[in-house]
């Protein structure tokens, strides 16, 4: 990976002042210009919503509204309150994600969010008796755990026994139910099959089959109409740099290209980003304080390990790595240190859980040198154990222009 010179220059102005190194280097540029980009390129209907579990940070917040972002993802009070002091009205927040609690109902029909994605009849009905309480309507989406996944992605988030949504066989079962609840206005579905995706294909694959989905709902229950239908994320990142980042433009023309064969012109398509938005914006950097080998593979032991970035472990996978040389003086007479070999990269932690990367070619390396990972601004510090063991939180800079 090669590390973009002002990147660089940042973590070394930081790293040089004397104090053990660990920090998330942000720029928002790249999520701004792909929100842009996703503005220009899809067809019309698209709306465009920030993810924020990818990154809470403000200024991720800041630069998606800056970039006129139709709204937020959330799923959590607490991102609610974050997308709020940000500048997000709550009309433009969307709230996704099993096990809402009554308070978080509350506030988001207190507070009009644009849709509530029930992912529940029992959700249903706790907003049905929140919206009598306060006499109020609430548009809401019915997120469906459709019979099709996406085999080869990262996670998926459909097909199989799943905590997200309504099974598509139990459909007919539950939705009369819930066109029943007077107080909630049912504007179409949400079904979002898996994240991390780079075969355009794949994604457009489901959409697909949402869309034929939607016409046997609409076709089955008279005068039910699925104006809204949301797609979730899954736009994939190069994390293996083989030069195969996902082709928005294609999925830009296909979409449009389904939407005509469908008739769904009228409609809204809403995508929820996080990884494609915010991936590109963040390294996690972490200085070498040990290298030691061990029974011939050598350990290189950071200062940071999974209470700062976690997701390499959770999902096995390296992300691009590189060594920024800080030339420091050796502590003794055969010192070790790595040339041209594939190492493993593990954190402070007591647990054989805490591997930053495993089997990563380096070049060059010597203890307190900054290990920088890439593609680290979407899923880093958020989704890691930052309580284990009480180290300090790593700090978060933004890099302005
Ligand atoms: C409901 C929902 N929407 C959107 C996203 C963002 O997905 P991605 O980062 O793949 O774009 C997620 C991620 O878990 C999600 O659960």
């Amino acid at each position: 990976m090669q590390i973009p010179h002002h990147i660089e220059s940042t973590i070394r102005q930081h790293a040089e002042k004397g104090k053990t190194f660990n920090a998330y280097i942000y720029d928002t540029a790249p999520l701004k210009r792909r929100i842009s980009c996703l503005k220009r390129i899809m067809p019309q209907g698209v709306e465009v919503f920030y993810a924020m579990k990818a990154n809470p940070h403000p200024a991720f917040l800041n630069a998606a509204l800056e970039a006129d972002v139709t709204g937020i993802e959330i799923a959590s009070l607490g991102e609610a309150h974050k997308a709020v002091a940000a500048g997000f009205t709550p009309s433009q927040l969307i709230y996704t994600g099993p096990g809402k609690s009554l308070e978080e109902l509350t506030w988001c029909v207190e507070n009009h969010i644009r849709t509530i994605h029930i992912e529940s009849l029992a959700e249903a009905h706790r907003i049905q008796s929140l919206c009598e309480q306060s006499n109020t309507q609430q548009d809401i989406l019915l997120r469906i755990n459709a019979n099709f996944d996406i085999h080869d992605a990262q996670t998926t988030f459909s097909g199989g026994s799943k905590k997200f949504g309504i099974d598509e066989e139990q459909l007919d079962v539950a939705l009369p139910q819930i066109l029943a609840l007077n107080k909630l206005n049912f504007r179409g579905l949400h079904v979002y099959a898996a994240s991390g995706v780079l075969n355009v294909d794949d994604l457009l694959h489901n959409c697909k089959l949402v869309f034929d989905l939607t016409q046997r709902i609409e076709t089955q229950y008279q005068g039910v109409t699925c104006d809204i239908i949301d797609f979730g994320g899954g736009f994939g990142v190069d994390y293996l740099e083989k030069g195969t980042d996902f082709a928005a433009q294609a999925y830009a023309d296909g979409l449009a290209a389904m939407i005509q064969d469908y008739s769904f012109q009228n409609r809204h398509f809403v995508l929820e980003l996080g990884r494609w938005l915010a991936a590109e914006c963040g390294w996690f950097c972490t200085e070498i304080i040990d290298i030691k080998t061990s029974r011939g593979k050598k350990q290189v032991i950071c200062a940071g390990g999974i209470n700062h970035f976690r997701r390499p472990a959770a999902l096995a996978i390296n992300h691009p790595t590189s060594i920024i040389n800080m030339n420091k003086p050796k502590l003794f007479d055969g010192q070790e240190s790595i040339h041209q070999e594939k190492v493993y990269f593990g954190g402070p932690l007591c647990t054989s859980a805490d591997k930053l990367a495993n089997d990563v070619y380096i070049e060059e390396a010597h203890i307190g040198d900054i290990a920088v990972f890439g593609l680290a601004g979407a899923y880093g510090l958020s989704m890691s154990n930052t309580g284990f063991l009480s180290h300090a939180l790593p700090q978060e800079i933004v890099v302005t222009h």
